[in-house]
């Protein structure tokens, strides 16, 4: 009897706790809405149903989320969801924010990642289906090529390209980024890992990786990366000729991963750092600003934080690798991307003129790839097979003139195709005459 008497008394206090705590509730408040998403019916139709309750002022509780302690989640869930996304207030953003917000949207779907896993499971009807995620994507896909550079947009690229052209960018002051990481000015000496074409923000990317990087590329440890691996991706403003040959445009910025586990234990073990423009600003207010950049990269945490996969290095000639990357290409009618790579000789002509003339010893390489979507992030394509090779050799001849050879190699295993002496081969002329992509 005993027992069972106290068995009474504490499931009374139970019942007194549970409706006691009931009461401390922290308020989810329900601010105006200000600029709902402009999207068409059926696309906020969508968002309505699964993603309102967090990112938007016009949060609706089931019953059971009423109940604490699921509440405290809720409004803890809720609090930060509006702090992160608030399709009540996007509207006010610009234009390509508001894409870039709902191109992010779109891949945290299609992680799983949103709506949140624990939301979802009580929450089913807000899951996502597969209609409805091809609908989102359909409404982002933009059908139209990229908006054509204007005569000012060129001339304002060329105004930058001179004067990076004529500038010491070996170690010029440059301000550290708001978490104390140094700008790693020999960025432009790493090697190539891959490269992406990003619809989503329409801009051409690079990413290079340090010495450390490479060897572990080759050695196959990549998940973890060894300490000290850093990677920089190189982005510029994709500017299409108007027949769908994209070239990189302005400088638009460089950004860091730094991989040193203990250093940076707070942030995945990485060190992360941004900066923008040709001036190089450091990006963020303050250290914070690493939480955007480890948000985006968290759906990749079962690959150490990496969305690149490297280039398979096997299909591509041994030297190639130890070379530095001059400029990368995007060929909208053929679904291709390449890279131009250069010697010593070759990239240092590259960077310190506009001429053509490479000297004597030059050595270039444009390796060129199909593209494929990256399944990684809707709004990217990235390397896939490997589809030409080609090499321009500048030699030195007795009379000290120079004299170019060509060739170039295709299919897997890659076959020399067709091989051409002098300048007048007109893809020889093609590879020279292409000016190198600005890296502050
Ligand atoms: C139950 C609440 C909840 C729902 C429902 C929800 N989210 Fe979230 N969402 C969050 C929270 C909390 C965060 C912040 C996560 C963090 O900081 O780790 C977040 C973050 C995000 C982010 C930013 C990612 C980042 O960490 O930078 C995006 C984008 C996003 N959500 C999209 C969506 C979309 C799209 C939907 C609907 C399909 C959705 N969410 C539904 C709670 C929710
Ligand atoms: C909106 C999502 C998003 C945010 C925010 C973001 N990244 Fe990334 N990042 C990507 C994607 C996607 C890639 C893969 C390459 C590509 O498609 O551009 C990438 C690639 C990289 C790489 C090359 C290594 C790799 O993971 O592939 C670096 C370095 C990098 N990001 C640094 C940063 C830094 C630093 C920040 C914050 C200042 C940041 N990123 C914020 C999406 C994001």
């Amino acid at each position: 009897m005993a027992s069972r008497r106290i068995w009474i008394t504490a499931t009374g206090a139970g019942v007194l706790t549970f409706a006691a705590v009931q009461l401390i509730r922290p308020a989810i408040s329900h601010p105006p809405v200000t600029a709902d998403l402009p999207a068409p019916p059926e696309i906020q139709q969508i968002l309505r149903n699964s993603c309102y309750d967090c990112h938007s002022n016009e949060t609706r509780l089931a019953w059971f989320d009423e109940i604490v302690p699921v509440y405290w989640l809720v409004a803890h869930d809720v609090h930060r969801g509006r702090g992160k996304l608030n399709f009540s207030e996007i509207g006010r953003l610009p234009a390509t924010q508001q894409k870039a917000a709902l191109y992010e949207a779109v891949n945290q779907i299609q992680f799983g990642a949103m709506p949140l896993p624990a939301y979802a499971r009580l929450h089913r009807a807000a899951l996502i289906s597969a209609a409805q995620l091809s609908l989102l994507k359909s409404y982002l896909n933009p059908t139209t090529a990229a908006a054509m550079a204007t005569p000012g947009d060129l001339a304002s690229d060329d105004a930058e390209y001179q004067k990076w052209l004529h500038a010491d960018n070996s170690n010029r002051a440059v301000d550290a980024a708001p978490n104390g990481i140094q700008f790693p000015h020999d960025y432009k000496n790493w090697k190539a890992i891959s490269s992406t074409d990003r619809f989503d923000n329409q801009t051409a990317r690079v990413i290079l990786g340090n010495d450390t990087a490479v060897k572990a590329v080759a050695d196959g440890h990549t998940n973890p990366w060894p300490d000290g691996t850093t990677f920089a991706k190189v982005a510029w403003v994709a500017r299409d000729d108007g027949h769908g040959q994209i070239r990189p445009g302005a400088f638009w910025q460089v950004e860091f991963m730094i991989r040193d586990a203990k250093k940076y234990a707070t942030t995945k073990g990485w060190g992360w750092a941004r900066w923008r423009g040709a001036g190089l600003t450091p990006y963020g207010k303050d250290a914070d600003f690493a939480t955007e950049c480890v948000g985006c990269h968290t759906p990749m945490r079962d690959r150490d934080f990496v969305f690149t996969e490297p280039l398979g290095v096997k299909e591509l000639p041994p030297n190639s690798l130890q070379w530095n990357v001059i400029t990368s290409l995007i060929d909208k009618r053929s679904s291709t991307m390449s890279t131009l790579y250069g010697n010593d000789v070759g990239v240092r002509y590259a960077r310190s003129t506009a001429q053509h003339d490479y000297l004597p010893g030059s050595e270039l390489l444009l390796v060129t790839w199909d593209q494929r979507e990256d399944l990684h992030w809707f709004g990217g394509n990235i390397p896939g097979r490997v589809k030409a090779v080609e090499m321009v050799h500048v030699a030195d001849r007795p009379d000290h003139r120079p004299s170019y050879s060509y060739e170039r190699y295709e299919g897997s295993p890659l076959i020399r195709v067709s091989v051409s002496n002098g300048r007048s081969e007109g893809r020889a002329v093609f590879l020279l005459s292409l000016g190198a992509a600005v890296m502050p």
